[in-house]
């Protein structure tokens, strides 16, 4: 029997991510057998803008994974993000077709389907996802799983995350540009949940957070399910460039300021600390307080959190999700931004930690690796379940497909 090979692509704005895995059969679970990084090229806020040049960064990070993990990589499994993503939610009702009233699978697809339906169509846009939030039996509402029971109506409440076609053509065509097949697509921040977060968390309610170079992606949790979603266009380039335009220094020095000095509480710092040009770059003569800088970054990132407390508005959770938020990406290890985050949202945060894995990547690589480990394991749910999830092509899954997919949705 052939080995099963997963291999993961996060193709961010600042980097490239590639993860091997093997499933193991006869133990169970899955083993990395390599890793490949590289720097980002002809990405914008998760979009290729640049095919020729996205093409060869992931050709390196791929190269990288392949010499690694000592095996040939033929197709990779993709995690999708960026502005090009449009997060909806929409409802469909049917008729229980049994004349029993006993509602089966079917039911429960077509109920699925017809609030896929009730949405404006867009020429644009591919579906990526469609998720049940909860299914409404007659009148009583906050039902999972409907399979069995007995009413006259059935209401399917859904997520429904669609990207725009083109920007999936694009990231299509660059893939194979390097050789590559694509496995399948998966919206980043779910497929990062399947990394970082424990069940329970989701059962409680709580809101994973990917603070990367260009976007900042979300997806809230509440009794198991995803139920709302959505992507940010601010990410650590954003504050790269504040920091280039208040020290009036180019892009590559102010990304180093940021690494070396960079904190969100500009409170902390003695306004004597002072950051020297010189020290990173030859004929500068600037100096800044540490306190100015922290001043600049506190700005950006408070802006960000604001945003994303609106989001928690719209769906009234303000303050109320009891396993707070989980943080990941590179922006994420920034010095002080628990505590700024925790200011501005009112919710307990914490810094995500890798499930399974742990030992595959240190505290410093981890948070902008935890995507492409989320990718893994979310292909590796998708063959366990016999290609079932909230995957692409709904319209094709059988009776039992629909089964499996559903009890993964139930915690
Ligand atoms: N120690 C650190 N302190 C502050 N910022 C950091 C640190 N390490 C990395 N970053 C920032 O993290 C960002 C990169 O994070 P990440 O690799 O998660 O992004 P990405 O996945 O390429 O981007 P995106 O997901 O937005 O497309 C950069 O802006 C970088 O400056
Ligand atoms: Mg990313």
């Amino acid at each position: 029997m052939g080995r099963n090979i997963i291999t993961a692509l996060d193709i961010g704005t600042s980097t490239i991510h590639t993860i091997v895995a093997e499933e193991q059969r006869r133990e169970g679970g899955l083993r990395i057998l390599g890793v490949g990084v590289a720097p980002s090229a002809g990405v914008r806020r998760g979009a290729i803008v640049d095919i020729e040049e996205a093409a060869q960064a992931i050709r390196k990070s791929v190269d990288e994974a392949r010499r690694s993990s000592g095996v040939p990589i033929k197709s990779v499994w993709v995690s999708v993000g960026g502005t090009a993503i449009f997060v909806s939610s929409s409802r469909g009702v049917v008729a229980v077709s049994r004349a029993d009233g006993e509602i089966s699978h079917e039911d429960v697809k077509r109920a699925v389907a017809a609030a896929q339906s009730f949405l404006p169509r867009q020429p644009n846009r591919e579906t990526l996802h469609i998720i049940p939030r909860d299914f409404k039996v007659d009148n009583e509402s906050g039902v999972k799983d409907p399979v069995g029971m007995h009413g006259v109506r059935l209401e399917a409440d859904t997520l429904i995350i669609e990207c725009s076609s083109s920007f999936l053509k694009n990231l299509t065509k660059t893939i194979e540009h390097v050789g590559l097949s694509v496995d399948d697509y998966v919206f980043s921040p779910l497929a990062t949940a399947e990394a970082v977060l424990t069940k329970r968390q989701k059962e409680l309610g709580v809101l994973l957070l990917d603070i990367g170079g260009g976007t900042a992606s979300f997806v809230v949790y509440e009794e198991g399910a995803p139920m709302q979603a959505g992507v940010l266009p601010v990410g650590g380039a954003h504050i790269t460039n504040d920091i280039a335009i208040g020290f009036r220094t180019h892009v590559d020095v102010a990304e180093a300021v940021k690494l070396a000095y960079g904190s969100c509480i500009p409170d902390d710092l003695p306004k004597r600390e002072h950051v020297r040009l010189a020290d990173f770059v030859e004929g500068e003569t600037a100096v800044y307080s540490r306190r100015e800088l922290a001043e600049i970054i506190e700005a950006r990132m408070g802006d960000v959190f604001e945003l994303l407390a609106r989001e928690l508005k719209k769906i009234n959770r303000t303050e109320l999700l009891p396993a707070g938020v989980v943080m990941v990406g590179g922006t994420s290890l920034l010095p002080g931004i628990l505590g700024l985050a925790r200011k501005e949202m009112r919710l307990p945060i914490e810094r995500g930690i890798l499930q399974e894995f742990s030992s595959a990547a240190d505290d410093t690589t981890m948070p902008s690796f935890a995507p492409a480990f989320g990718v893994v394991l979310w292909a590796y749910k998708m063959a366990r379940e016999d290609g079932a999830g909230w995957g692409r092509g709904f319209q094709s899954f059988s009776g039992s497909r629909w089964a499996h997919w559903l009890r993964s949705l139930i915690p």
